[in-house]
């Protein structure tokens, strides 16, 4: 409780004052800190269909449905990266990046997504990418999988499909045995099941209440098997680590009425903790007020059992402590009120959910409507974490900032130094064990539904010109001088 009132000044002092340079914290990162940037397959590489590459559900849905992306556009294309191994790995060495996260294009590894057929193309690019990386001293960090899954196994239902364990686990089995003597860090899933499950965005299965529980169901316990199958088979000749990132926000209350904090309990453990518990709590499973709100609306609904699926005392055993690391993905915060208890017509997860979420119109802007720049709530989900999961290792596996691509990025200079000096107030004063923060994102790219009308990228790209010219924007060099001192070096370029 006092934690939470503690916190809820504290962000209430954040957004009625101006953040000064003075205030930024000038610690120095701890010794063995390490510094990254991140991308993932289908936003950067484009060649789609090339050398052998099957169909994943985001080439199909983006030439299906062009309308539905921003400006129409896709990423057949994209940064060409697929193309630019020497290139791409030349800027990140420019950058002083200790490691540089990436993810698998499943359907460029296993064209159908079975192991029947493994691609030489596949495996060659991802080791020429590898070998490029670790010949320039850069860890690589892989995701295996960031949303693009081949287009075959989604007809099979996708996440929703128990069988898709096996499949998975059997991808995974490729991608230790070919890169794995290389790779230190693994990442099952960078988590998407609310948005792929819950609505009709790719693979748009929509069907609120249902999919989304099925999804994350499936996906932890595939997570479960492949961090199994590392830690027999693998951990002892690759002497890697393992772990699951969660795409996060932080939930504040935006009250201090009893019910408004209890919705921002609600939304924490419904957003943040319904993939988390069952791996990093110690008591393992979906949290408490997750199951009772599915099972109480579940019933009202006429369902003769929950919608959740359960575990067994067995599964949730074996899912309890499958980590080495946390991965976690922050950007910004909602403020969460209560609600009133919608009808019970049909199933919904934002009816299980029952918050409204809103954000402070004072708060600095970017050119993404949802991400709004709240430092501070950053370093309370990170503090969350610490006392819900008994202070893991975390890696902040993507924190960036949007806007229209120009050079000149001061929007983004000003978010990554206050992100960052919140990071270093989590590690100095408040011991939460954050031990990699990665920059999002590498390069400009394709950012989803959003298409190319957001950037995140520490390197601007002219997606008019073929040959995809990258140029460093100033942000770039900040991080770099970050990187180089391990402190944060320079003034807020405007106060904010
Ligand atoms: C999280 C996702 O992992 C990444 O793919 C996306 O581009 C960023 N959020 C920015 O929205």
């Amino acid at each position: 409780m006092t934690v939470v009132l503690l916190s809820t000044f504290l962000l209430f002092l954040l957004t009625t004052s101006r953040i000064h340079s003075e205030d930024l914290n000038t610690k120095y990162f701890p010794e063995n800190f390490l510094f990254g940037v991140a991308s993932s397959a289908y936003q950067i590489e484009g060649a789609w269909n090339e050398s052998g590459k099957g169909e994943s559900i985001w080439d199909h849905f983006t030439h299906k449905h062009p309308e539905r992306v921003r400006d129409r556009s896709n990423a057949d294309i994209a940064c060409d990266s697929y193309h630019k191994i020497k290139e791409d790995v030349a800027l990140l060495k420019e950058l002083g990046v200790d490691f540089y996260r990436f993810s698998i294009s499943w359907s460029r590894l296993l064209p159908t997504g079975h192991v029947n057929y493994i691609n030489p193309d596949g495996i060659r690019y991802y080791n020429e990418l590898i070998d490029e990386l670790v010949a320039n001293g850069i860890k690589p960090m892989v995701t295996l999988n960031h949303w693009d899954l081949p287009l075959n196994l989604q007809k099979l239902g996708g996440w929703t499909n128990y069988f898709l364990v096996d499949i998975f686990v059997d991808f995974a089995r490729v991608a230790f045995e070919n890169f794995g003597d290389r790779v230190p860090y693994w990442i099952t899933f960078n988590s998407g099941c609310d948005v792929g499950y819950g609505t009709d965005q790719p693979p748009g299965i929509n069907q609120s209440g249902i999919a989304e529980y099925l999804c994350v169901h499936v996906t932890l316990k595939a997570h479960a098997r492949v961090y199994y199958l590392y830690d027999k088979e693998f951990r002892k000749t690759q002497k890697g680590q393992i772990g699951m990132t969660i795409d996060g926000k932080w939930y504040e209350p935006k009250t201090d009425a009893k019910e408004d904090i209890e919705a921002a309990t609600r939304a924490r453990e419904f957003l943040v903790g319904w993939m988390m518990h069952a791996i990093y709590h110690k008591d393992g499973g979906y949290p408490q007020v997750v199951k009772d709100r599915i099972a109480y609306r579940s019933k009202h609904e006429t369902f003769p059992i929950s919608r959740l699926p359960q575990f067994t005392p067995e599964e949730i055993d074996y899912i309890k402590g499958t980590y080495d690391f946390l991965g976690l993905n922050i950007y910004t915060t909602n403020l969460v009120s209560d609600r009133e208890e919608d009808p019970f017509d049909e199933p919904s997860y934002e009816k299980d959910l029952r918050i409204e979420v809103t954000q402070d119109p004072s708060w600095p802007t970017s050119n993404a409507d949802w991400l709004k720049v709240v430092p501070q709530g950053a370093r309370n989900l990170l503090n969350w974490l610490k006392d819900n999961y008994g202070n893991p290792p975390i890696i902040i596996t993507e924190n960036g900032y949007a806007d229209k691509g120009q050079l000149d990025d001061t929007g983004r200079m000003n978010y990554y130094q206050l992100y960052l000096s919140a990071v270093l107030d989590a590690i100095h004063d408040d011991k939460v064990n954050v031990i990699a923060y990665t920059a999002w994102s590498f390069l400009d790219n394709f950012e989803w539904l959003d298409g190319y009308t957001q950037k995140f990228g520490l390197h601007h790209i002219d997606f008019d010109d073929p040959d995809r010219p990258r140029t460093p924007k100033q942000s770039a060099k900040m991080y770099k001088d970050i990187i180089s001192h391990r402190r944060l070096t320079v003034d807020l370029k405007e106060e904010l």
